[in-house]
């Protein structure tokens, strides 16, 4: 199979275009197209002052370097597909709203219109890439699609290499991964496709971290990564809870087993609960899989780390009205963060929606700060959340604001919803002074110096403490 020398990527979203700008730098002899439907999307990416759709530390610096040199942002999705010799497909794998599967399967409507679009436009042979996160065998859906709706002497070869960068950290991700996952079909065709994308890779990750295996394993590996991670989240924030009923400190508790060499420290943080796009997702994704498998304990158990999740985020609700005096009917509260972690503007299931959305129907008065998070987003989330109170209502309860210290004036409670560091860095003494008293603070992230705090007058709660001084 000769090297691949024209790369499609379809879907400029959080994955598509900082994974294949990327690869545009670090393979400079490839001619890389990442399109998408989105004509405001494509045009960001193509902005003169690189005003980029996504917020992703680094990511500037790479698409400076490599944009109309060998990176091209396009709406032109027929000519992209036809010059390549490979196409990513990085479209969007919600989870379904309506009909079969509801609420747990992924939808793959725009899997498959990308795949038919595939088949109906290429004129040569293709190496097709899931790079979504999809479903165990998907990629025997999309052979048969390309194979039913293809031209005479076209051929397709489909691999699997899910993504597992994670938002914030991009793009120091994927200079240095700790692994690249390329599945295929093990036949003489599927292992030179296998070959021709690893060759890509192999311009700058160590051969060693490029791992080869079969299809099946490779769309399964994703789902279960994102399980297993998201499975040490609900397990230390079960702990949490533990804590806060016993005195116990969850931080020492997560450092003491995380020594354990076989646990390791990552990824122990107690919160007010995970959010992103991949999370919960995959989990229901894998839910439903093992569902549809007649696997019913093995759904039971995944299942049971997104309703872990979701106690988390209601039992947080819970802790601010039960300390405020069990009312925050008409108090306002300062919530800092919507974004769903730090360092990425992306608000998608973002537990600081579920808190605000739960202070309003207690009937507070909600002010928001997040430094990346645009003011139409926290809006559209907050309409998206309530769908049957009036847009007009939810903004005569909210106040976006343009600061830390703005969003805290005359508020009775501070809650820390995103870990951004600038809200360890603010000035706690001049929001002290600022506030209604008492003042509370409940941190969500484990992110202040609660003993400074306390010093200096405020009442404050942490997530997975026990003590409440
Ligand atoms: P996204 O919504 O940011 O981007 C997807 C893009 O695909 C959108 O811009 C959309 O307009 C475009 N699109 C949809 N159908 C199209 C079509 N037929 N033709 C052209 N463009 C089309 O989504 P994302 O966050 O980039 O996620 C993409 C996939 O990667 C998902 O399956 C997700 O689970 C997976 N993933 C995401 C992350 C993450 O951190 N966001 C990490 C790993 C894997
Ligand atoms: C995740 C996976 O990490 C990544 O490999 C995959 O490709 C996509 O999904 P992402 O959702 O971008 O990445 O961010 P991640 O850092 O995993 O955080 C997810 C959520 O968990 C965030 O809300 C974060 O604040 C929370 N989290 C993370 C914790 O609450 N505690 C932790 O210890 C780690």
């Amino acid at each position: 199979m000769p090297a691949v020398s024209k790369v499609c990527c379809i879907g400029a979203g959080y994955v598509g275009g900082p994974t294949c700008a990327v690869i545009a730098l670090k393979c400079p002899h490839v001619q890389v197209t990442i399109v998408d439907l989105n004509q405001d999307r494509i045009d960001a990416w193509n902005s003169p002052d690189y005003k980029l759709p996504i917020y992703e530390p680094g990511l500037k610096d790479v698409v400076r370097q490599a944009r109309g040199r060998n990176l091209f942002f396009s709406t032109n999705i027929d000519q992209a597909i036809q010059d390549a010799d490979l196409i990513f497909v990085s479209v969007n794998t919600p989870t379904k709203k309506s009909g079969v599967g509801a609420g747990f399967a992924a939808d793959l409507k725009y899997v498959e219109s990308a795949t038919r679009r595939i088949a109906k436009v290429a004129t040569s042979n293709k190496i097709v890439v899931e790079k979504s996160t999809v479903p165990c065998r998907t990629a025997e859906s999309m052979r048969t699609i390309l194979e039913a709706n293809s031209r005479p002497n076209c051929r397709f070869d489909i691999l699997s290499n899910p993504e597992f960068l994670a938002e914030g950290t991009a793009i120091s991700d994927l200079f240095n991964p700790d692994r690249v996952l390329i599945g295929s079909l093990q036949t003489p065709d599927g292992i030179a496709a296998s070959n021709a994308l690893r060759d890509i890779y192999a311009n700058w990750v160590p051969t060693d971290r490029v791992l080869t295996v079969g299809l099946w394993s490779s769309e399964l590996s994703k789902l279960a990564a994102n399980a297993m991670l998201a499975q040490r989240i609900s397990s230390i924030n079960a702990l949490s809870a533990i804590c806060e009923a016993t005195g116990a400190n969850i931080d020492e508790v997560a450092h003491a087993i995380g020594y354990d060499s076989r646990i390791g420290p990552k990824f122990l943080r107690a919160s007010v609960g995970f959010g992103g796009s991949c999370f919960q997702k995959d989990i229901l994704n894998l839910v439903y899989l093992s569902r549809s498998l007649h696997l019913p304990e093995v759904a039971d158990y995944w299942e049971q780390v997104v309703i872990m999740n979701e106690y988390q985020k209601r039992r947080f609700t819970k802790t601010v009205v039960d300390t405020l005096f069990n009312t925050i009917t008409g108090k306002h509260i300062a919530v800092l963060g919507f974004a769903f972690k730090a360092d990425t503007g992306d608000t998608r299931e973002s537990p600081a929606i579920t808190l605000v959305k739960d202070f309003l129907q207690e009937k507070a008065l909600v002010n928001i700060y997040d430094p990346q998070v645009e003011r139409e987003q926290i809006w559209a989330d907050l309409a998206e959340a309530m769908p049957s109170v009036p847009s007009s209502d939810i903004q005569k309860q909210v106040h976006i604001t343009s600061s830390a210290l703005e969003c805290c004036r005359n508020a009775e409670a501070v809650v820390i919803a995103t870990e951004w560091r600038e809200f360890r860095e603010i000035d706690w003494e001049l929001v002290y002074a600022g506030m209604n008293k008492p003042a509370f603070v409940f941190d969500g992230r484990l992110l202040v110096d609660a003993q400074k705090l306390r010093g200096i007058g405020f009442q404050v709660t942490v997530i997975g403490r026990g003590e409440r001084l």
